[in-house]
């Protein structure tokens, strides 16, 4: 008999986003004529850049040629791309990285949901609450989430709220954690943190022999000076921190997948018997062994990133959809409801109307004005009464919604 995973049964029916995408889809047959605004899953609308589809192209070309044809790849990512991502993401913010700390990859969700594996059964998670879903339910998965409580938390995982009374900034846990997931600029709240904060995490880790897991998937959107990019800004984090990044958000590789995750060799994780082991070992033997590395193709196209008219043209797909950001949150607040985010992230964090709950909000969006959003609460408890939006819609589309939403909300 072939037993199953049975913590695979303890998850909600559905992904956030799948849930949504039925609740839609049922509207939309109910309702065939309806103009639908999507404002909801955070994906890109623009197409990739005209560099990376040069260089796309052009190692489609190399893979029709027997001289340049390529095979299996290195499982961690090509040089070329290796080195760039070294030069341009990190040196030039003063962080130095070694080509083999970095593993190119198929996407952060992967990444973000793949990395637990590494790490014991008994691991002691913390999620900041909201959080991206992945981190919980990959956990659930594995087995470290102990039951679902009807205050939507599970039983042995530690919830770090972050609200508009904390102003979205994680405080430390008051029980002992292992393993803490943070994301910045966060998606859903939109919100950064400043490094005086980020350090206090960075010192609670090496107190504690802890890893963070830091998501700098929106990097790109941090407009502000003071908000640091990577984790590695703050002294010390290359000993307790991993890093993912992804061009999905800054180049427009959401369907084209390319991503990649940074572990410092000094990052330590432990034996039963307390002896130190390299993560980046044992994530270099998860790699190798359970993915084969990212198409050559893609590899190229991402490399392109970073020629200066690829850094020109990805500045100029960020602007595009910060000014949407900008034209959301002007147009929220303008009807007197709190807005939050969407300064330095592509996501605008609001409060429901009238102490509506989340999903009845998302409702009356989706009847009402025929815009769709992702309800706060299926981001966690404390997203419950939260509301997102995101800006990676069109421009037009962008302006349509908000002339609705103003419409339907004015003071
Ligand atoms: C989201 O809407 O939160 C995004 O789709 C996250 C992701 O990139 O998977």
């Amino acid at each position: 008999m072939a037993l199953i995973n049975e913590n695979y049964l303890k998850l909600p029916g559905s992904y956030l986003f799948s849930e949504i995408a039925r609740r839609v889809e049922a509207y939309k047959s109910a309702n065939p004529e309806a103009n639908i605004i999507r404002l909801g899953i955070g994906d890109v609308t623009k197409p990739l850049p005209e560099a990376v589809i040069t260089g796309l192209h052009t190692a489609v070309d190399e893979m029709a040629d027997e001289k340049t044809f390529k095979g299996y790849g290195p499982e961690q990512g090509y040089d070329f791309l290796l080195e760039k991502i070294v030069e341009f993401d990190f040196k030039t913010r003063g962080v130095e990285l070694a080509t083999d700390e970095i593993f190119v990859s198929d996407g952060s969700k992967s990444d973000t949901a793949n990395f637990q594996e590494i790490f014991s059964q008994d691991t002691k998670i913390a999620i900041t609450d909201p959080v991206y879903p992945v981190y919980v339910d990959s956990n659930v998965m594995a087995g470290r989430s102990g039951t679902l409580g009807t205050d939507g938390k599970w039983s042995d995982m530690v919830y770090i709220p972050c609200t508009a009374e904390n102003d979205f900034v994680p405080q430390l846990p008051t029980e002992k954690v292992d393993l803490i997931y943070l994301c910045f600029p966060n998606n859903p709240t939109g919100t950064t943190i400043n490094k005086t904060e980020l350090k206090k995490w960075v010192d609670y880790a090496k107190a504690n022999q802890a890893i963070i897991l830091y998501d700098a998937a929106y990097e790109a959107y941090i407009q502000e000076d003071d908000v640091p990019h990577s984790i590695y800004e703050i002294d010390g984090a290359k000993e307790v921190a991993i890093e993912f990044r992804s061009f999905s958000k800054n180049a427009g590789f959401t369907g084209t997948r390319c991503s990649y995750v940074v572990v410092p060799k000094q990052v330590m994780g432990y034996t039963e018997a307390g002896e130190p082991i390299e993560i980046n070992k044992l994530w270099n033997r998860r790699h190798c062994t359970k993915f084969n590395g990212v198409p050559y193709i893609i590899q190229k196209g991402a490399e392109a990133v970073y020629t200066e008219a690829g850094q020109a043209q990805i500045k100029a797909l960020v602007a595009y959809y910060m000014n949407n950001a900008k034209m959301i949150r002007e147009g929220v607040a303008s009807t007197g409801i709190e807005v939050f985010g969407g300064v330095n992230a592509p996501y605008i964090w609001l409060k429901t109307p009238a102490g509506m709950d989340s999903w009845t909000f998302f409702d009356k969006l989706l009847n009402e004005v025929n815009i769709v959003g992702t309800p706060g609460v299926g981001f966690g408890p404390s997203g419950e009464g939260y509301f997102r939006l995101t800006a990676f819609g069109s421009k037009e589309n962008t302006e349509e919604a908000i002339r609705r939403f103003t419409t339907e909300f004015k003071l």
